[in-house]
């Protein structure tokens, strides 16, 4: 079913909590897989995403049960999916479990979502065959069958592009077939498969460019998820654009692979407090508090964009409301995400009258005074989409979005969160 919903204007205050973070949970879930005794993986994102991976690894032959957000995995040995594995909606879990599939020799198909079966598959597919997969798409993309490999041919890979789900591929293909990996020519992306690796004993060096896998992990154990900055994202922007915020998140994941946005809102002269931070299970975690604040354009590096690849959206609703002109540029993935996002930017902010300038690799926003009067937003199932009308209507008034549902692929609970704040 397809419901639409109404997001108002109002100022953010008190503490609050986002789900764990999702593309953890697919790697823990993913090297969960792996232990040969069961670990408890807490905190575990509850959105759709992470749970076609779960369905995905159970027919590859894995145990886990779940209870709320805790889930209980152990492995071994995985066979031949007996259906072709649906990733519904999402990347991660096709382009990493192609990676596990390839390495642990295994034999099966995957198909997705109309959104999903858009996106590319061939980067993903082009260097597990150095690996010795054989991989079928169609014309690049999914439906997909693949043949996995017992005797890997290359173990050290250029990364064709910096993706962490490509890279992601590569080392748990390498950690299925138990085979040393090094990738190489990265430019920074997510390293949560590093930490986690090296949390689980593995001997592992890792930088922003390369990343070595020397030894297997063997030494599994429980793992408590930080909290998901890219779902935070949607209440910095919004605290910081509505009048009157003052709002603390707790427990959040503060890798600084991810947190590009804080670095873009900063310097956009945001008013964000990073606190209390400690590690926990390898990863950084604080309460990040914020404050209402004027912001003003700037150019955001493609350093920052890149660690900020999911957040665009919501930084280009904060650039609306900016004084001059922002430039994000280095993303030109941005329209082969769950939907084409540059256009989804455009629809975004036009609706509040402001202009938006698609760039080769990017987009310009020309920010002043956004205002809405309840418009209604496509957002083409895009989870990120509709997260971000609401945050923008949080500072610029009434919008509605045409598809409440796409919001549970990472944050089932997002409106109840962001209604408890705006009380
Ligand atoms: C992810 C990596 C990014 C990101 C995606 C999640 C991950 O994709 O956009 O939402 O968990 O590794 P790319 O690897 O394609 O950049």
């Amino acid at each position: 079913m397809i419901s639409t919903t109404h997001f108002q204007a109002g100022a953010l205050r008190g503490r609050i909590r986002v789900p764990g973070d999702k593309s953890i949970s697919h790697r823990a879930l993913i090297l969960g897989a792996k232990s040969p005794k069961p670990i408890e993986i807490r905190n575990l994102n509850p959105g759709r995403d992470v749970q076609a991976t779960r369905l995905a690894l159970q027919a590859l032959g894995a145990a886990i049960d779940t209870d709320g957000d805790t889930a209980r995995v152990s492995g071994g040995a995985l066979h031949d999916p007996e259906q072709p594995i649906d990733c519904m909606n999402s990347g991660s879990t096709a382009r990493m479990l192609m990676g596990v599939c390839a390495g642990a020799n295994l034999q099966a198909r995957f198909t997705g979502d109309a959104s999903l079966r858009r996106r590319p598959m061939e980067p993903v597919a082009a260097q597990l065959r150095a690996l010795g997969a054989h991989i079928e798409t169609s014309n690049g993309t999914m439906p997909l069958a693949i043949s996995g490999t017992n005797q890997p041919q290359t173990r050290r890979f250029i990364l064709i592009t910096p993706s962490a789900q490509i890279k992601s591929a590569l080392l748990f293909a390498g950690v299925f077939g138990n085979v040393p990996v090094t990738t190489m020519a990265d430019k920074g992306s997510r390293d949560h498969t590093e930490r986690l690796l090296d949390f689980f004993g593995a001997d592992i060096s890792f930088d922003r460019s390369t990343v070595e896998l020397r030894t297997m992990p063997e030494h599994f154990r429980d793992v408590d998820v930080a909290g998901d900055f890219s779902a935070a994202a949607f209440f910095i922007v919004a605290a910081t654009i509505a009048r009157g915020s003052a709002l603390t998140i707790e427990n959040v994941g503060v890798n600084p692979s991810r947190t590009g946005l804080i670095d873009a809102l900063q310097q956009m002269g945001a008013n964000i407090r990073v606190e209390n931070t400690h590690e926990r299970c390898g990863e950084p975690i604080a309460d990040i508090s914020i404050e209402s604040a004027k912001l003003r354009g700037i150019s955001v590096s493609p350093d920052v964009a890149l660690r900020a690849i999911d957040e665009i959206p919501v930084l280009a609703v904060a650039a609306a409301f900016a004084q001059g002109e922002t430039r994000i540029t280095g993303v030109r993935e941005l329209r082969a995400k769950e939907s084409d996002r540059v256009a989804a930017i455009e629809r975004l902010l036009s609706a509040t009258g402001i202009s938006v300038e698609a760039l080769p690799n990017g987009i310009a926003i020309h920010g002043g005074d956004p205002r809405a009067t309840g418009a209604m937003i496509e957002t083409h199932g895009d989870h990120r989409t509709a997260m971000a009308a609401a945050a923008l209507a949080a500072g610029a008034g009434a919008l509605g979005i045409d598809d409440e549902e796409s919001i549970g692929v990472s944050f089932p609970g997002f409106i109840a969160t962001l209604r408890k704040a705006q009380e």
